[in-house]
């Protein structure tokens, strides 16, 4: 079942068949699930559409039938999504993998240079996209951002075949007659039961890839396998969700990440859940959205960051009281680690307390939960801000840097010592990647020893209970969105007048952290606040708005080690107020005075918040 012969490339359920839809879906078409909704989707104005299962059956298979017949999409080709929370999204992408078809969808936030790089990366056929959507009352029109992204792709050399266009909001948009196609327009040629049976494809194939960041520029194809996350995603979700007939499930993430693909889409739908979507941002027009749709609902389990928490609750509790909550029966967090004084505002204010709160630590890498309470099995005593124990099969140490166990209580890193069905397949198209970046740190190849290496501090505490501490590389996690530092440092450094640049995760009483980046300037160029605004602006068209540091500070030097690597340890200490350590293998001592100088004005923004 599990095939270990090509460690670390681990292949679960070799010899099997199936597609993700049969679970998704066709098993509930003859069943009373058929007639529950699958969705209540609300839009960012207050506008809805309810999808029962039946519906949402017709409608991927509609889908699906036009991408076969018009599209010419076949089993193993890819296909980028870059849509919002709208249902059309989840359609797509279910009416994808039911022919077998690779998706890989870009969070909509993501600029058009990002979009390119996924497209191209992916050398995907079809880009499936939308006219515009709301955020903050604003229709932000994304069609015009592919259309740039599909211009940058087809300079690198991958042409996008078909685009698809779902229309939402209604705006006017520019139009490539033979390459743009209207959503409507294409599920309108299929028959209105038109039937397309699932594509039977092999569990060690891919089901989808989703692009996040890493240590070195450029972001990694994580690939997930047909089998093995269907089956270790449909158990997560039962151990951690407890399903129940009556439940409304709302997990506040977007698709775009991890989180969205396994608890908005193939998790729930393979428990039959009824489910809450929501297109727009978590505080508009108030900062009750979230607790009013909480209400609407009846929501029963309720799925969100640490973040968004942070920022309802500095709103303040009167936003809360207005209204009734007591139908939430359990609470669950993921991204970030939670701080135990948030933690016990949502047990208590949220969940009025008696909804446990379900810590999740887990990886786009992962698939599903890794490390988190499961009271669908069995409620172990919980302690605020700790993601408690490894869920069943998961076989988690905590090690110190020599490889040496942690004593308990001691800061280590985080390791898996046993592979998963929820695993990555690997990297796409990077073999060597996968090998170097989650299983060299610790591995013993000779030895046949392989340890999965997530890149997360963690510490086990006398009874066992997991405490995950952060990343422990060149990471961040801002909003609970993950970034790599040396990504940004190379969209600065696309700008003329950077010569050096060097990017570092600040601590923030709301976003857990923020990007800093620090940048040397080529001769001929002066420091000033509308240079500031450009090199802000560079890495927006670069990434994204996600992305965008929250200072640029300019300086003569910056910490480098005799070899010329960046010291980014020392820039960070300085950030936090921390004395800098061991600076022995400095070049240049008077880079600390200069960093510390250029971060002291920061330092004291930051603690106003
Ligand atoms: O550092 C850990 C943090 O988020 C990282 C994974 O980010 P991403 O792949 O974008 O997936 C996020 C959603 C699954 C991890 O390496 N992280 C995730 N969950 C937690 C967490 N840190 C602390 N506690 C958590 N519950």
């Amino acid at each position: 079942m599990l095939d270990r012969s090509n460690a670390p490339f681990y292949r679960w359920f070799v010899g099997a068949e199936t597609n993700i839809n049969i679970n998704a879906l066709d098993r509930w078409i003859n069943t009373d699930v058929a007639n529950k909704v699958a969705y209540y989707w609300e839009g960012e104005p207050g506008d809805t559409r309810t999808l029962s299962y039946r519906e949402l059956y017709w409608e991927v298979n509609r889908l699906a039938w036009a991408f076969r017949e018009l599209t010419g999409l076949k089993p193993g080709d890819t296909a980028t999504l870059y849509l919002p929370m709208i249902p059309e999204l989840p359609i797509s992408m279910l009416a994808l993998t039911r022919l077998g078809v690779i998706h890989s969808v870009v969070f909509s936030g993501f600029s058009p240079q990002a979009l390119a790089d996924r497209i191209v990366d992916a050398k995907a056929k079809v880009l499936i996209t939308v006219d515009g959507f709301y955020r903050r009352g604003r229709v932000i029109r994304l069609k015009e951002e592919a259309d740039k992204a599909i211009r940058l792709a087809r300079d690198r050399g991958v042409t996008v075949e078909k685009v698809i266009v779902v229309r939402r909001a209604g705006v006017d948009v520019p139009w490539h007659e033979g390459l743009d196609v209207w959503y409507h327009d294409l599920i309108g040629e299929a028959p209105v039961k038109a039937y397309v049976r699932p594509v039977p494809r092999k569990a060690t194939d891919v089901l989808f890839i989703l692009y996040t960041s890493g240590t070195t520029g450029k972001p990694k194809g994580v690939m997930h396998s047909v089998g093995g996350y269907m089956t270790y995603v449909y158990n997560v979700f039962k151990w951690n969700w407890d399903p129940r007939p009556g439940d409304v499930f709302w997990c506040a993430a977007d698709i775009g990440w991890i989180t969205g693909h396994t608890y908005i889409v193939y998790g729930p739908l393979m428990h039959g859940m009824t489910q809450v979507m929501y297109e727009g941002a978590p505080d508009y027009p108030k900062p009750d959205r979230i607790w009013a749709l909480v209400e609407k609902y009846d929501v029963t389990t309720f799925y969100t960051s640490p973040t968004l928490l942070r920022l309802l609750r500095k709103y303040g509790d009167e936003w809360v009281e207005k209204h009734d909550l007591s139908s939430l029966r359990l609470l669950g967090t993921v991204g970030e680690p939670i701080n135990p004084e948030v933690w016990k505002w949502y047990y208590k204010k949220i969940g009025g307390g008696k909804a446990p709160i379900v810590d999740t630590w887990w990886q786009t890498e992962t698939g599903a939960a890794m490390i988190s309470p499961a009271p669908g099995i069995s409620l172990v005593p919980l302690k605020p801000g700790s993601a408690t124990y490894p869920l069943p099969g998961i076989v988690a140490d905590v090690l110190r840097y020599d490889g040496s166990p942690a004593s308990p209580g001691e800061k280590g890193l985080l390791v898996i010592r046993e592979p998963w069905p929820g695993m990555l397949m690997g990297i796409w198209r990077d073999p060597d990647r996968y090998v170097k970046t989650y299983w060299s740190m610790f591995s013993r190849p000779d030895k046949g020893v392989w340890i999965y290496y997530p890149a997360d501090f963690a510490v086990r505490d006398a009874d066992g209970y997991f405490w995950l501490l952060g990343r422990a590389d060149e990471v961040m996690n801002v909003a609970g969105h993950r970034l790599g530092t040396i990504e940004l440092e190379d969209a600065l450094l696309t700008h003329p007048a950077v010569s050096e640049a060097a990017v570092v995760g600040a601590p923030h009483p709301v976003k857990g952290q923020v990007p800093l980046a620090l940048v040397v300037l080529r001769e001929g160029y002066e420091p000033s606040p509308e240079l500031e605004e450009e090199l802000k602006e560079t890495v927006r068209s670069m990434i994204g708005p996600i992305a965008v540091p929250a200072r640029v500070l300019f300086v003569r030097k910056l910490p480098k080690t005799r070899s010329g690597k960046i010291m980014r340890r020392i820039i960070l200490a300085l950030v936090e107020g921390r004395p800098v350590g061991d600076l022995s293998t400095l070049e240049d001592p008077a880079a600390v005075e200069e960093v510390k100088r250029a971060v002291e004005e920061f330092r004291s923004l930051m603690r106003e918040g």
